[in-house]
């Protein structure tokens, strides 16, 4: 590769026009695999992909996408690399952008994933960390204009924790215009990088604790785990966020049409309930699925290939 590698980190490295042409791409490839149209541009290209943590639905989509794009992964794992014998993040950067030809990474400290991109010189794709969750927030947006058309404009709810997957709706809401809000208990309030990114995002994004008030009108209701990785005080976040369940009295509040989403794992009971995950206003698993097309989009977009 030569030039500059193009990462995938965050929401906020793009304006509108590259993530919806990304968006389109996405559409495409799927409504394309649906058809049995399997377009295969990344023919020899190797993905190596870090995890650090857990990860069903980033590992799975990754490895699939990659090959119905011709491609090939190396699955790896912190624990089993000499990152966990103290070799830098750097160093391994520089070693594996000699022999794959781009990475992704699930790596809590956003500050690593810097680090690592930094020193990469092949393209990086963020698979979440504690501060975003890029590839989740792309699914969603291509999942909620499958099922209500545009974004721009629409009322979003977040109910719950502060936490990586609404740090990337925040960045989303400010790039696509459509009118966030939040409701988070004082005792998990953003942290002062996402307040900066909520603030910048002005009349796009509204804080508040209520999540009533939150609901209200919303054509989207989304929410996550209330016990993110890397976090430990769990009783007491079960405690504080209980208030915060999506129910079917929360749900009754929103618009009549609105869509649930979860980026999962769903914690049932906590965070949300039977009735709301599996009932007629939830696309969870569309949403899941989705992070498979999103993702080859990305993965065409970080190797320039084109696909429409
Ligand atoms: N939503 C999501 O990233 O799921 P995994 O943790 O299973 O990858
Ligand atoms: N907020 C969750 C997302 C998991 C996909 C976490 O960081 O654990």
């Amino acid at each position: 590769m030569t030039g500059q590698p193009r990462h995938f980190l965050s929401i906020d490295d793009f304006d509108y026009a590259e993530l919806r042409a990304m968006l389109t791409a996405a559409s495409s490839l799927k409504s394309r695999l649906k058809q049995g149209d399997r377009p295969r541009p990344l023919v020899d290209k190797v993905l190596a992909m870090i995890f650090e943590r857990q990860s069903t639905r980033t590992r799975v989509s990754f490895d699939v996408g990659m090959r119905q794009l011709g491609g090939e992964t190396i699955m790896l794992s912190g624990q089993e690399m000499q990152l966990s014998r103290e070799e830098t993040l750097s160093d391994t950067a520089k070693v594996l952008s000699r022999y794959v030809d781009a990475i992704m990474t699930r790596i809590l400290s956003h500050a690593d994933l810097i680090e690592l991109s930094d020193a990469a010189s092949v393209p990086v794709i963020n698979g979440l960390t504690r501060r975003a969750h890029p590839c989740q927030i792309m699914a969603d947006l291509l999942t909620f204009e499958e099922h209500r058309g545009p974004i721009k404009g629409a009322k979003v709810a977040w109910v719950g924790d502060s936490n990586n997957v609404l740090h990337s709706w925040v960045n989303a809401a400010e790039v696509f215009e459509c009118q966030l809000t939040i409701a988070t208990p004082e005792e998990y309030s953003p942290e002062k990088d996402l307040m900066d990114d909520i603030r910048r995002a002005g009349d796009m994004v509204r804080l508040i604790q209520d999540p009533r008030e939150a609901v209200e009108g919303a054509d989207l209701v989304i929410t996550d785990t209330w016990v993110s990785m890397g976090d430990v005080d769990i009783a007491e976040r079960r405690r504080v966020l209980k208030p915060y369940q999506v129910n079917t009295s929360l749900m009754a509040l929103a618009d009549k049409n609105a869509l649930f989403m979860h980026d999962l794992p769903a914690h049932r009971g906590d965070e949300v309930t039977d009735e709301v995950i599996d009932g007629p206003q939830s696309v969870v698993w569309d949403e899941a699925e989705n992070r498979l097309h999103a993702q080859k989009a990305i993965l065409c977009w970080a190797f320039g290939a084109e696909v429409n």
